[in-house]
């Protein structure tokens, strides 16, 4: 969740919804395909913040006055009572949760009985789906075996560490808290609890080796995680990092150096029986039956609906997106107030929806249906086809999956998708 809010339209106090949205919901359920309902929860704490780190996160020091993560459970279960409310006056059919993930920030900050509170609220208005993926992401060295296995029985069934790398001098350079030996300690308990493991790598790290990221994918792989990310490292500008990378004093990330990273990730993990279903994102996956996705994030880019709780949390209903207060002290006065704490909110016109699908679509292993580029693109699509015959032709877009009606980028188009969103989209 980038920490910048979009402009939109004010949103309303009362948090009511245009009918649209009741219908639509309705709509899809009425025609079976029933659009499912995810929660977001989004913990803006951390120790320190990580000099690279964009995210909506506040320290202890720079959190000021009017916030405090002592009350946060209760300010966001306060959110969630009003979410369930507004929805209810808008007529939109009640539908239980499919998944629920808490990010952040560091929501393992919290003692892990706070996230079991927001969760049983949660439960208790919204409904949770028997078999529901309920996912925390944690630092390394903000858990122990008791919390962990609190979590667990209280009904979370994933962890999402941020492990980043192996190697202790880009460890230092991305400034976090914790060390490599954090890692299997955690994950162990985490096994041991009966979670789910994901662990969260970055590469391209200034004075990263290919030799380091290596050790690092190695390292990852060792622990038998259900599920690894790996994202390539973004200078975010604002941020500590980008403000050194300006100066001069720490060296740009290098597009081909990424590049030969991503395809080593690619190359170890899928001899160790990861399959990568995002770009970023890769599952264990034996038998190919997709059982360790993130579930939560397949909601996110499949289009699916879903309630973001928190300080600058941002929410998808049938089309109409919708985003909080970005500070915790402006976000808990505004629920203090029994005013909703949406600032903004937007519906994004017919072109606006084309180019998100298409940027999602091209991401994912199960790739864009070219029957939903004919629906939703202005020409009907044949700008897009003509555009998938040379890709294909450049190697760029996988040749028998558009056979069978879809978009799915190869390895190499991995490296390029935003050159295959460009062309697509025409622009
Ligand atoms: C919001 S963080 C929350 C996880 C947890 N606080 C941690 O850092 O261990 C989620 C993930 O985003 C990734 N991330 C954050 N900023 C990034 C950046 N500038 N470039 C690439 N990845 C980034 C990191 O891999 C991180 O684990
Ligand atoms: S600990 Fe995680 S959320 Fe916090 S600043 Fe670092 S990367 Fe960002």
């Amino acid at each position: 969740m980038p920490s910048t809010l979009p402009l939109g339209d004010p949103a309303p106090d009362d948090g009511r919804f245009p009918d649209d949205v009741a219908h639509r919901v309705r709509a899809a359920a009425e025609a079976g395909r029933p659009r499912t309902f995810s929660l977001y929860v989004h913990v803006p704490f951390c120790t320190v913040r990580c000099g690279y780190c964009d995210f909506n996160t506040y320290s202890a020091e720079d959190l000021g006055p009017g916030a405090s993560r002592s009350s946060y459970a209760d300010t966001v279960s306060g959110e969630l009572e009003f979410a369930a409310q507004a929805l209810t006056a808008s007529d939109v059919p009640p539908r239980t949760l499919e998944t629920v993930f808490f990010g952040g920030g560091t929501p393992t900050l919290l003692p892990a009985s706070d996230l079991v509170s927001i969760l049983d609220r949660a439960r208790e208005l919204f409904g949770v789906t028997p078999g529901a993926e309920i996912t925390t992401e944690a630092n390394p060295d903000s858990v122990t075996a008791d919390s962990l296995r609190e979590l667990a029985h209280g009904g979370f069934t994933r962890v999402s560490f941020g492990m980043q790398s192996a190697v202790p001098h880009v460890l230092a350079t991305l400034e976090r808290t914790h060390r490599q030996e954090n890692v299997p300690a955690a994950v162990g308990w985490a096994r041991e609890a009966g979670l789910e493991v994901s662990l969260d790598l970055i590469y391209g790290t200034p004075g990263e080796s290919l030799a380091d990221w290596q050790s690092t994918v190695e390292a990852a792989v060792a622990l038998e995680p259900d599920h690894i990310s790996a994202y390539s490292l973004i200078v975010e500008d604002g941020t500590k990092f980008g403000a050194a990378v300006k100066r001069g004093s720490v060296a740009d990330v290098d597009p081909d150096d990424q590049a030969d990273k991503y395809l080593l990730a690619e190359r170890l993990l899928s001899e160790a029986g990861y399959r990568w279903y995002e770009i970023s994102n890769w599952a264990r996956d034996p038998e190919g039956t997709g059982a360790h996705r993130a579930r939560h994030n397949m909601a996110y880019w499949r289009d699916q609906d879903w309630w973001g709780a928190g300080p600058g949390a941002h929410s998808h209903l049938a089309g109409v997106r919708f985003w909080n207060a970005k500070h915790p002290a402006a976000y808990a006065q505004r629920l203090a107030t029994g005013v909703s704490p949406s600032v903004g909110r937007e519906e994004p016109d017919a072109e606006a929806r084309f180019l998100e699908r298409v940027m999602l679509g091209v991401r994912l292993a199960e790739g864009l249906e070219i029957s939903a580029l004919e629906e939703s693109a202005p020409d009907g699509g044949a700008h897009a086809k003509r555009e998938i015959a040379a890709m294909i032709a450049e190697g760029l877009l996988d040749g028998r999956a558009a056979v069978t009606g879809r978009v799915v980028p190869t390895l190499q188009g991995r490296l390029l998708d935003d050159a295959i969103v460009r062309r697509l989209a025409g622009f």
